[in-house]
């Protein structure tokens, strides 16, 4: 009704609008005055935590992206080996486990059939399985050694997005956990991390308060036939959901690529008038950002409309974009969180001016529990 949707025009739209409460709500009460992580939720022994030599991380559709961004945090925090796969690809290619393994699940319904199934396999090789999930005493939270609620609250829109931050935040709170328990990261460094996840829904807020200017590119874009959607390292998980969402509310044809990938075949899709979204990564060491740039140059040569998601006062990509969709500043790996309330609105706008059930798109459920 629209009472429960307080005002706003769609469940979807109000979802977004939740997402610095839904963030602030998954942190809170983590991390104790003693700067120490304390996920009293996850009753596996540090010395099984310590004896880990690989995760795997198994989810689907929007819990899948936010997987791939959590993996780039937690190999880089704690120097364990992390796959990310389908959870409907998971259990079919034998995949090695053993009692070393921890499986990481990501579902916000927690009922998801093929998630679920790659649970149970896991658990039948003997890995110990922890869940991310966003509903208390779903089938997969239960059937799981351990839980890590995201306090995102009910999402009732199919096409998922406070799910999806609360999900990076959730993964990102577990892989500071692990690099505790296992030493790889100390007090100073995970209390960065937390400090700056901590300032993140204060931020996310920013962007909400300034929305005007996606809701002029949808109507600017709406006729248009496809969009792609380019990004680097966490960026490139953010281009795959920013198709996503397009796709499942807008039925506009979208791709996510990571940029560098892009002259190994991408390119030839481009033509004049495409519109391409580009997230460009903070300048680093790393010299991503300089990459980046020039592949932004590259797609404009060819008459791409760019469409830059950049960090504010990184004014390089100026000249080179079509329309700047300025950042509050954060590092690489917390970027995704705020990278991705543009495009989540976007694709909401975009939908709704091409008439669109924007809560229930066609052909989709929220929760799909058959395999
Ligand atoms: C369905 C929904 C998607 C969702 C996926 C995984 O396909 O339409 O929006 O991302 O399931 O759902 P889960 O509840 O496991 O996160």
């Amino acid at each position: 009704s629209a009472a429960e949707k307080a005002g706003y025009d769609w469940f979807m739209r109000k979802e977004i609008y939740e997402q610095p409460k839904a963030v602030l709500d998954t942190l809170l009460g983590r991390y104790n005055e003693a700067r120490e992580l304390t996920l009293d939720e996850v009753r596996i022994a540090d010395s099984e935590l310590k004896r880990i030599n690989k995760i795997i991380i198994v989810a689907c559709g929007t819990a899948f992206y936010s997987g791939l961004v959590a993996k780039y945090a937690i190999e880089h925090w704690c120097r364990i080996p992390c796959e990310v796969e389908i959870a409907s690809e998971f259990r079919y290619r034998d995949p090695i486990i053993t009692s070393e393994t921890l499986l990481v699940t990501i579902s916000q319904s927690g009922e998801t059939a093929d998630t679920l199934m790659a649970v149970r396999h896991a658990r039948e090789q003997g890995a110990k399985v922890i869940a991310i999930c966003n509903t208390n005493g779903a089938t997969i939270p239960r059937e799981s050694d351990a839980v890590i609620y995201t306090h995102a609250g009910p999402e009732i829109g199919v096409a998922s997005t406070k799910g999806f931050t609360t999900q990076i935040a959730a993964a990102y709170l577990l892989g500071l956990y692990l690099a505790q328990v296992r030493g790889t990261k100390f007090g100073d460094e995970i209390a960065a991390v937390m400090t700056e996840l901590e300032s993140m829904p204060e931020k996310i807020q920013r962007v909400l308060d300034n929305t005007d200017q996606f809701h002029a590119l949808a109507t600017r874009l709406s006729d248009k036939r496809s969009v792609l959607f380019l990004g680097r390292h966490v960026g490139y998980p953010i281009a795959l959901e920013g198709a996503l969402k397009l796709k499942e509310i807008a039925y506009l044809h979208a791709e996510g690529f990571p940029a560098g990938e892009l002259k190994h075949g991408p390119i030839a899709l481009v033509e004049p008038g495409i519109p391409i979204f580009v997230v460009v990564p903070p300048h680093g060491r790393d010299q991503l950002h300089d990459k980046v740039i020039s592949n932004i140059q590259e797609v404009r040569a060819r008459g791409a409309q760019t469409i830059v998601l950049v960090e504010e006062g990184d004014t390089e990509v100026e000249p080179y974009a079509d329309e700047v969709i300025w950042l509050p500043k954060a590092s690489t790996l917390l970027q995704p969180l705020l990278a991705i309330v543009p495009l989540q609105i976007f694709a909401c706008e975009v939908a709704t001016r091409l008439g669109h059930d924007v809560d229930q798109p066609r052909n989709l459920a929220k929760s799909v529990t058959v395999e």
